[in-house]
């Protein structure tokens, strides 16, 4: 359904200036009058503003600011990563989306992306929510298959943060800040989350669904993330393309991959510590699920485990848990 919501918005979307009549539209998309007019309606319910009727046809009011794979397509210059894409007007969670598809048994080729306007259930780190809003967020998700032990796994969010702490830096200029393991910040306000889940046997990852939230363009958020969160709008005091941050990060993202295939983890936690400044010499509090510790940041083990100096001098690994500013 929403690859063919697309194609009426590719073609109404080349027509800018004029109203295409919809008999036209109707026989371009081979489709009856009255599922045109149910397309249409669809459209307009996902935000788009769409003037006219089937006989006086039908016109874009302003060119709208949506992730068309029609339009990302011609321009990806990844070798795998979004080669193989979806595209959602609404959907309950890209994640989720992506685990059904793996569930169904049906070939999902490596770096497919699934990508959506709006999220009903956008699924947070430790059972919280993300907010997503249609046209302000980036909200996707992709998928791998790398030939890695579960072990390997907490790296590639690790990666994800760093592809896109280089994509943002490089389209706006902000200065952006990567707090473990894998949120972004601007102005110590969270701009960008990061969900990496995995299929798995006990010793082989068989699929790694990494989901990505970006604030970009809302003016404002909810009262219960007012304070904590950010958006690059907010930061910049610029409305910022939605499809060139996205190109970029999976460029970014690709030659992250390819380089931790040819050496190792360094790829990933070199850059990681350079772009962070919670990996040496913070004063830190960290829940990691079982008990909270205090300490000192003092970098990363090469799994992307945070090294924390207690009082007593010893120093833990922690794998996963939150971070509080001490
Ligand atoms: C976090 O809690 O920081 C992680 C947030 C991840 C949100 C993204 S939005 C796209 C993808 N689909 C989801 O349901 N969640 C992730």
């Amino acid at each position: 359904m929403d690859r063919k919501l697309d194609e009426l918005l590719f073609a109404l979307m080349q027509n800018m200036t004029i109203a295409v009549s919809g008999e036209k539209l109707a026989r371009d998309l081979g489709v009856s009058h009255s599922t045109l007019v149910r397309w249409v309606e669809k459209l307009r319910s996902a935000g788009l503003q769409i003037r006219g009727e089937l006989f006086s046809g039908f016109r874009l009011v302003r060119l709208p600011d949506v992730m068309l794979p029609q339009l990302i397509r011609p321009r990806l210059r990844t070798r795998t990563l979004g080669r193989t894409l979806y595209h959602f007007y609404q959907v309950d969670s890209t994640n989720l989306f992506a685990s059904r598809l793996l569930n169904h048994g049906r070939r999902v080729p490596d770096g497919t992306v699934i990508l959506a306007e709006s999220q009903t259930a956008g699924r947070g780190r430790m059972g919280r929510s993300w907010h997503s809003e249609p046209e302000s967020g980036l909200y996707f998700s992709m998928v791998l298959l790398p030939r890695i032990p579960p072990t390997l796994v907490p790296l590639f969010a690790l990666a994800t943060a760093v592809a896109m702490h280089n994509a943002l830096e490089r389209d706006t200029r902000l200065d952006v800040d990567i707090k473990w393991p894998n949120d972004l910040l601007i102005d110590g306000k969270k701009v960008c989350g990061i969900l990496a889940e995995i299929q798995a046997e006990i010793d082989r990852v068989n699929a790694l669904i990494i989901g990505v939230g970006l604030n970009v363009n809302n003016s404002g958020f909810p009262d219960d993330i007012v304070e904590t969160a950010t958006s690059l709008r907010i930061a910049s005091g610029r409305i910022q393309s939605r499809l060139e941050l996205f190109l970029e990060f999976l460029e970014e993202f690709e030659a992250l991959y390819t380089s931790f295939e040819r050496t190792g983890p360094a790829a990933i936690i070199e850059p990681w510590i350079k772009n962070s400044s919670f990996a040496y010499n913070r004063r830190i509090k960290i829940n990691d699920g079982f008990r909270t510790l205090e300490g000192v940041t003092r970098g990363l083990n090469s799994f992307g485990a945070l090294k924390v100096e207690l009082k007593d001098g010893k120093v833990e690994e922690v794998y996963s848990g939150d971070v509080l500013v001490g």
